[in-house]
């Protein structure tokens, strides 16, 4: 039997239940691992809470991401054998909150050696999402990024990436955050009332790339700093980035290969910050849950 954390019914954290669920078997193209590590996101409490739809079938496993040991593979799958150390996204149906899980063989990468499973568990949304918004728009060397939001899961991984590429990297974020921000290498700016101001203190020329990873007022009131609305690339919150001018992020699989590429050499360090246990689950969702999470929070079964 395997432990996995389920919500029951749309709604608050109420709805969500550790139970014991069959070993899962895969589907032609998949893969099972044993989870070492699952990194939690914002969409996990978004989905039980109604807001990313209502087509899951309930109850409906939770977790996206995970680091993990393959323990059977699809008849279709080629590229990865038993006992191979792997990172990738949840299979639909199947979440990475459990003591095992499926994973999509189409979006799983090999785990490099150098890349402890907890750190790898934060790549496959969190780092291939910071991948992919910062190559939406391609920018060149001494450009600038200002990042809204630059202290969470997404943002820290891409502020060090535009690092990487000698961007000049702006990140918005609360006054608890200033040191995680600056460890990056960006320049901190501290976010609420005045931050476009601030903003503009320390790049009188604006952005470049403007990337949202907050959404709503505080996007609106710092949307004035992109050079142009069609700059603003929103993960967040795209309907509004979308009315501003700008756009939603596009997700790649190109994204998870390449993160896992940086992070293997250490150029990226994905930040995670607290670790629970799987039976301490609800706790580690009510703090992504809460919405100010510093870096990544993640499960160890
Ligand atoms: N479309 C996709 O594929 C995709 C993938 C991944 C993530 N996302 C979305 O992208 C967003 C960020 O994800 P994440 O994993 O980085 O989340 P996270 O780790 O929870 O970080 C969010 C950050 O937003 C900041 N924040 C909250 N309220 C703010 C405000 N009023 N003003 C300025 N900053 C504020 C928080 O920092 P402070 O405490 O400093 O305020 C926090 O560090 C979420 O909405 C998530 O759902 C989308």
């Amino acid at each position: 039997m395997s432990k996995t954390l389920v919500f029951t019914e749309f709604g608050g954290p109420e709805t969500q239940q550790l139970i014991d669920r069959e070993v899962p078997v895969p589907e032609a193209s998949q893969v099972v691992i044993e989870v070492k590590a699952a990194g939690v996101n914002p969409a996990d409490w978004k989905i039980r809470a109604g807001q990313m739809g209502d087509h899951w079938k309930l109850p409906a496993p939770m977790g996206r991401e995970a680091s993990g040991i393959v323990t059977a593979v699809g008849s279709d799958v080629e590229d990865f054998a038993v006992g191979d150390e792997v990172l990738g996204l949840a299979a639909k149906g199947h979440g990475t909150f459990a003591e095992h899980t499926v994973l999509n063989g189409k979006q799983t990468v090999a785990k490099p050696e150098e890349l402890s499973f907890a750190n790898a568990a934060a790549l496959p949304v969190a780092g291939g999402t910071a991948y992919d918004v910062t190559h939406q728009i391609e920018l060149e060397i001494g450009q600038t990024m200002v990042i809204l939001g630059a202290g969470g899961g997404v943002g820290l991984m891409a502020a060090q990436i535009g690092k990487v590429h000698q961007f000049n990297v702006i990140g918005v974020a609360s006054a608890s955050k200033q040191e995680l921000v600056e460890a990056t290498g960006a320049t901190f700016v501290e976010s609420g009332d005045g931050a476009a101001d601030r903003v503009r203190g320390v790049a009188s020329d604006g952005a470049d790339l403007l990337i949202d990873l907050v959404g709503g007022q505080p996007l609106r009131d710092i949307a004035s700093v992109a050079k142009d609305p069609s700059v603003i690339i929103s993960t967040a919150d795209p309907a509004t980035a979308e009315e501003l001018g700008g756009a939603g992020v596009e997700r790649t699989n190109e994204g998870l290969e390449k993160i896992t590429g940086v992070a293997e050499y250490g150029l990226v360090d994905p930040n995670v910050v607290q670790r629970f246990s799987l039976d301490e689950v609800q706790q580690a969702i009510a703090v992504v849950e809460e919405g100010h999470a510093a870096g990544k929070v993640i499960i160890e079964p």
